[in-house]
């Protein structure tokens, strides 16, 4: 691979291993799915070129997740955020409830994936699903980790745990046990009988990409919140002002601009890789050998100057009137191409959920330390470590 003149923000590492920030470069690279293949599935094994029965299967996943069938899910999900609070806060006294790492964010993306993936709650399913995310953890994004062929004890509970789930799927999908017009109705009607499995495939990895890194986005919200008070109080004001009626995004601008700015600053998935399916030339200039790695950073994209006026300043403005050097093609918290993420509608109003629930809920939120101190846990998802904060009940 040459770094070549004209794409400054590419590194390479070794002869076919690079490293590119470049936006026009990235988002060739995005696009480019018949030169290029994702380099693991979410097993972390290596794969290649997913071929059209893939985009096939993801199709389905469409109408499901647009804005207009997960408009419902802002009331919805902020609805049982107020359940939630109701049941962790302290009964009588001051009813505030404390909200420690990543456990009631996780529990509340996961309830929301199978809400808009299955239509309805499944807790079997998000338990299997769980129990499999936090053993993938000690491989997916540790580059000291064997290869999946290998049968450490690690590989041999995530094989064990992966058929649980996957049985867990298949019991929903013949028991039917699936809302009309959700995700899986649609795999289950428009797909011959001998993909259900990789339908059960598909919907797991859907699964697991929606609440590793959706809980994520959420606590970056909080944190971004309550450092700005100026934004904290406008979006109290939004969730005072829409009180219980139905909620489309259009009605909750700040809270948008809130969910929009965290995800450009912390992108949850911040790394993508690509893996060269033959030799390829991009863009006439940057050549990449077969089996050659490119891994692209939509967080550092997000941060460039050339991309972003106030680059690494929290303006939530620029979500509601767009600012003359912001480029929003230079938006990657979702991917972009024939790859990007299909839940990206539906998770930017299930994020959104999650703040209205809160803030209808609270009168007052505060973080329990200094946020100083909070870390930025890169092994998976961009997550905030060690972030706390209490929300009093109104
Ligand atoms: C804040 C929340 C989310 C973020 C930041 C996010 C981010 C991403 C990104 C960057 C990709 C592209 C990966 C690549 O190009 O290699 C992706 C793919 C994917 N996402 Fe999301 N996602 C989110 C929520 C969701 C939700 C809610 C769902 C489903 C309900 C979902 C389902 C998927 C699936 C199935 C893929 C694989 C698509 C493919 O490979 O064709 N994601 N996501």
């Amino acid at each position: 691979m040459k770094n070549q003149a004209d794409f400054g923000n590419v590194y390479l590492f070794v002869e076919n291993v690079a490293f590119c920030f470049d936006l026009y470069l990235t988002r060739e690279i995005l696009a480019d799915t018949k030169n290029f293949g994702v380099t693991q599935n979410f097993l972390a094994e290596s794969v290649s070129d997913p071929g059209e029965e893939w985009f096939a299967m993801r199709r389905n996943l469409h109408r499901p997740l647009s804005p207009s069938s997960s408009d419902a899910q802002i009331t919805r999900v902020s609805d049982y955020v107020k359940l939630g609070l109701d049941s962790l806060a302290r009964p009588g006294g001051s009813c505030t409830c404390d909200i420690s790492g990543q456990a009631f964010v996780a529990g509340v993306a996961m309830r929301s994936a199978s809400e808009l993936l299955f239509g309805q709650a499944q807790p079997r399913l998000e338990l299997a699903c769980h129990k499999l995310l936090s053993i993938l953890g000690r491989v997916t994004g540790n580059a000291l980790a064997l290869p999946s062929v290998v049968p450490t004890p690690a590989r041999l509970t995530i094989g064990y745990r992966h058929k649980a789930a996957l049985s867990e799927v298949r019991r929903v999908m013949d028991k039917g046990e699936y809302a009309p017009g959700s995700a899986c109705d649609a795999l289950v009607k428009n797909l011959p009988e001998d993909s259900k499995g990789r339908s059960s495939e598909m919907l797991i990895g859907a699964m697991l990409a929606a609440y590793r890194v959706s809980a994520a986005a959420m606590s970056w919200c909080i944190f971004y919140l309550l450092q700005n008070v100026e934004w904290l109080a406008k979006s109290y004001r939004e969730a005072e002002a829409v009180g219980d009626n139905e909620v489309s995004l259009d009605d909750i601008p700040s809270i948008h601009a809130v969910v929009m700015e965290s995800l450009r600053l912390r992108p949850p998935t911040w790394l993508l890789d690509r893996v060269a399916l033959r030799d390829v030339v991009v863009c006439n200039r940057f050549s990449v050998p077969r089996g050659g790695t490119v891994t692209m950073s939509p967080f550092l994209v997000q941060r460039g100057t050339v991309n972003f006026v106030r680059p690494h300043e929290f303006v939530p403005e620029r979500w509601i009137s767009k600012f003359p050097g912001d480029n929003n093609q230079a938006f990657l918290a979702f991917g972009a191409g024939k790859r990007t993420c299909p839940g990206r509608n539906a998770t930017v109003r299930v994020i959104a959920g999650f703040l209205l629930g809160i803030l209808q809920w609270s009168s007052n939120i505060s973080a329990r330390v200094d946020l100083q101190s909070v870390r930025v846990l890169t092994q998976n998802a961009q997550t905030p470590e060690g972030l706390s904060y209490r929300v009093v009940k109104r």
